[in-house]
């Protein structure tokens, strides 16, 4: 079989190393990828917005199956245009993947559904959320309607900062068009969980849970980022936890989604977070988490072609999802400076260690190959997994393993895990 894998990321290295290690895969393809995932496939310096070249690709080198990363291409329809052109295209159509594409359409459905999650309003005048401000909670949470590579959210502590917010998401437009509507609504407290899911339509397998640490600093501190790294299993993500969204979170999603004529076929990541009255939803993703994936992926036994397929063609139901019963932990290594400044360009020792390994990953995230060799080309650089019997045993594994890597201006947090200690 011949796949092509559209993303670039961290996140998209993970896929690609389980794509590879499935018998059925003779050529893997990746648009537009990077160095690490130029080792186990080929790159093609195709962007992954530009779905005619894709198509073009996909149909002149007879791929058999694309797996979409990324959710910019997702909620653009490039499976609705992979599709007509007769290619077959893991995830979910446009009309589906607009449960991330639209803050506002997936709170409505929730509502609708009676799935558990904060109390909200959508807003498309500033001037009524501005007016429904006065009588609001603090602290409140403001979320531009639309994708924001994961910076769309304001957490504000008073009425001023909510009025500035409002401001800042729909007159300054800080998000684009993303600040077009927005959503206001209750600030929750608890412990977040990620729980990625694979989707038929009508079927739903949950994968093992994880958890990512989004602030830049040690101790939850700093601005938010993409994701400073990631542990799975996740200790929080208890068995009464689990029946609870089983019974109110999972399937409910997936039946609303199908009786809405949007059947989802993919992945579904569950954001959510574990408050005294009960796990609510905080945010759906129409996609592999990143770095979720990192951690969750390198634990699956199954063939992941054989689940992407069944995910297509509506055979879940047929297939006995497991993980490995061990754990695993991404530390990610980014470039000091990051979310905000940082320079590039700095070449990368120590990458060859992690070749061929079962146990040690090296996710390449923004990195480049040129002609002197590997070097940064992102705020987000690596993403450095290792596996263990327990959590405690694969994040000392993680440390230690990072130590093998040098670049200049390597920044890291160094409490990725910690919450394990008080599980
Ligand atoms: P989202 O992109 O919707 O997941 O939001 C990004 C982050 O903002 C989440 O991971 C939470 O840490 C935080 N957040 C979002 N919504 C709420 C809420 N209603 N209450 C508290 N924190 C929230
Ligand atoms: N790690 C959070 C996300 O992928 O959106």
């Amino acid at each position: 079989m011949k796949v092509l894998i559209v993303g670039s990321g961290g996140r998209e290295h993970a896929i690609a190393a389980s794509v590879a290690k499935s018998p059925k895969v003779d050529k893997i393809y990746c648009a537009p990828g990077n160095a690490g995932i130029g080792q186990i496939a080929e790159c093609v310096p195709i962007g992954a917005m530009e779905f005619d070249k894709i198509v073009s690709f996909a149909k002149e080198h007879a791929v058999d199956l694309t797996i979409v990363g990324m959710d910019d291409p997702l909620v653009g329809g490039l499976v609705d245009e992979m599709e007509a052109a007769g290619l077959r295209v893991f995830g979910p159509r446009k009309n589906a993947a607009i449960l991330e594409g639209s803050k506002a359409f997936s709170k409505d459905l929730m509502k609708k559904y009676n799935i558990p999650t904060a109390a909200y309003e959508n807003f498309d005048d500033p001037q009524a959320a501005l007016a429904y401000l006065e009588t609001a909670k603090m602290p409140v949470v403001l979320k531009a309607d639309g994708l924001a590579l994961g910076k769309g959210v304001l957490i504000c502590q008073n009425l001023e900062e909510a009025k500035e917010g409002v401001r800042t998401i729909m007159e300054d437009k800080k998000f684009g068009a993303a600040g077009n509507r927005m959503v206001i609504e209750e600030f929750m407290t608890g412990r977040e969980v990620s729980v990625l899911s694979f989707v038929d339509g009508r079927t739903i397998k949950i994968m093992s849970s994880a958890q990512d640490h989004k602030r830049a600093q040690d101790g939850d501190r700093g601005l938010n980022t993409g994701g400073m790294g990631t542990f799975s299993p996740s200790p929080f993500y208890t068995e009464e936890v689990d029946a609870f969204c089983k019974e109110h979170i999972y399937q409910a999603t997936v039946d609303a989604m199908a009786a809405e004529g949007r059947p989802f076929h993919g992945v579904i990541f569950f954001g959510l977070m574990l408050t005294q009255d009960g796990p609510r939803v905080l945010e759906y993703n129409a996609r592999f988490g990143d770095p979720e994936a990192q951690v969750v992926l390198p634990r699956m036994k199954n063939d992941i072609i054989e689940v992407a397929e069944a995910c297509i063609d509506g055979t879940l139901d047929q297939i006995d999802l497991q993980f490995e019963d061990n754990a695993a932990v991404c530390v990610v290594l980014a470039s000091e400076g990051y979310p905000v400044s940082y320079e590039k360009g700095f070449l990368i020792n120590g990458l060859e260690r992690f070749v061929g390994s079962d146990e040690y990953y090296c996710f390449h995230a923004g990195t480049k190959q040129t002609e002197q060799g590997i070097v940064t080309n992102g705020g987000r650089v690596l993403g450095v997994t290792a596996k263990g019997k327990d959590l405690k045993e694969a994040r000392a594994n993680a440390y230690e393993a990072t130590k093998w890597i040098s670049f200049d201006n390597k920044y890291m947090r160094n409490d990725i895990g910690k919450a394990i200690d008080e599980a």
